[in-house]
């Protein structure tokens, strides 16, 4: 069985070089055949070939899922009563983790399953078609292994984050904590896990422990993400470039040292797995709602630095799904361009997650895709908080709408 999507008024591919718009490739009066959950053709809908099924796009917009690189979907409860305090003036200083990893122990796996498949699912009605999911509520070696054994259920992108915060039980023995990461609880992620991740920041892991962790997470075969420089300067930007990570997450506090070395990474000419560039991925929901000065997205992309875009979904600084909300966000408050913005949510995406598989529309790359309800990617951001996206192809497969 295959199927034509016919009638595309614009496709957003993502092949640089073909058709208009740069980097996003765009054509235009386009159609695209898809097969065994793949791209199996695309080109001008005059020379549509004849397929088993046709959906027929009435001239609107198709552009490649969006790839959501960094999301933290395994908790329970929520923070709105800490979200409030903020909107009248409290300071986020990521304190409130706790209160999560409090109420996800407490949580039966029935109850973290549903949580992941609700948010899930709902990002998929908003035009994600590949999510990563960390860890990073449970803190301990059964609730860490527990978080990402059900992340596996939902994602391949699965990402080690007890380096997080040190809980409670261990406030007064950091090191004893950091030991435990790196030891009995880095084993019993091993299975489940595809990455690493540590919160390196004043008042959670500083470099040294970040590099440790880092490090010995590398050496079991998992791949390097740092979140970094969130709340203030500090060295886990570098720390990541340094470890060849794939991508650094928030950004919101760079120093020029910070941006060259980002930019000294960028490799255009090997494909996506085999890249060493390392990915600034920035999370316009958190500086949205922890009221925060939003990161310069500007300086990054002059420097020549790849970006990427993410929801960073969590209860505490981004409680939000939604890409086309973060790429309205980039867009209005960070000096992106639409096409910049389109194209850091989507391929952006995929290269903060070393693929090169998905956040493009070519053939042989994964049949991941939207429909918009709209005749332009740009609509993503000029008509913000609308639900531009009609159709989903996850798989090659419609998703429920
Ligand atoms: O990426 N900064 C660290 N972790 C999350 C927030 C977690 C929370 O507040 O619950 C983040 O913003
Ligand atoms: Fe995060």
């Amino acid at each position: 069985m295959n199927l034509l999507i016919d009638n595309i008024g614009e496709l957003v591919t993502n092949v640089a070089g073909t058709g208009e718009g740069g980097p996003l490739g765009i054509r235009r009066k386009a159609a695209l055949l898809v097969e065994d959950g793949q791209v199996a053709w695309l080109g001008p809908a005059r020379y549509a070939p004849a397929a088993d099924r046709r959906i027929d796009a009435g001239g609107a917009a198709v552009l490649p899922g969006f790839v959501d690189s960094h999301a933290h979907l395994v908790f329970a409860g929520d923070r709105a009563a800490e979200f409030n305090a903020r909107m009248a003036g409290e300071r986020y200083t990521g304190g409130g983790i706790r209160t999560t990893v409090a109420a996800t122990r407490a949580a039966d796996d029935n109850t973290l399953r549903g949580t992941v498949g609700r948010l899930r699912a709902e990002a998929l009605r908003q035009g994600t078609t590949t999510i990563e999911i960390k860890s990073g509520y449970g803190l301990s070696v059964v609730d860490e292994a527990r978080s990402l054994r059900i992340a596996a259920e939902f994602t391949t992108e699965t990402t080690f984050l007890g380096a997080h915060v040190v809980p409670a039980e261990y406030a007064d023995r950091p090191d004893d904590y950091v030991g435990l990461v790196c030891g009995p609880m880095l084993r019993a992620a091993l299975p489940y896990a595809k990455w690493i991740d540590v919160f390196c920041e004043r008042g959670a892991f500083d470099a040294d422990h970040a590099r440790a962790i880092l490090t010995v997470g590398q050496a079991a075969g998992l791949g390097v993400r740092v979140h970094a420089n969130q709340l203030g300067p500090g060295p886990g930007v570098r720390l990541g470039v340094e470890l060849g990570a794939a991508s650094v997450d928030h950004c919101t506090h760079l120093d020029d040292a910070d941006i060259e070395a980002l930019a000294s990474t960028v490799t255009t000419w090997v494909s996506e797995p085999e890249s060493s560039t390392t990915v600034a991925t920035l999370l316009p929901g958190a500086e949205f709602s922890t009221r925060s000065p939003y990161p310069d997205a500007r300086r990054l992309l002059d420097a020549g630095v790849t970006v990427a875009l993410a929801t960073d979904c969590n209860p505490g600084s981004s409680y939000t799904s939604s890409m086309p909300f973060c790429v309205a966000l980039a867009v209005r408050e960070m000096r992106m361009t639409p096409a910049e913005a389109v194209w850091a949510a989507t391929a952006g995406g995929a290269r903060a997650l070393r693929r090169d598989d998905i956040g493009v529309l070519r053939p042989g790359a994964r049949a991941d895709l939207s429909i918009l309800d709209a005749p332009s990617y740009l609509h993503l951001a000029y008509r913000p908080g609308v639900p531009l996206i009609s159709q989903v192809l996850h798989n090659g497969v419609p998703a429920c709408q």
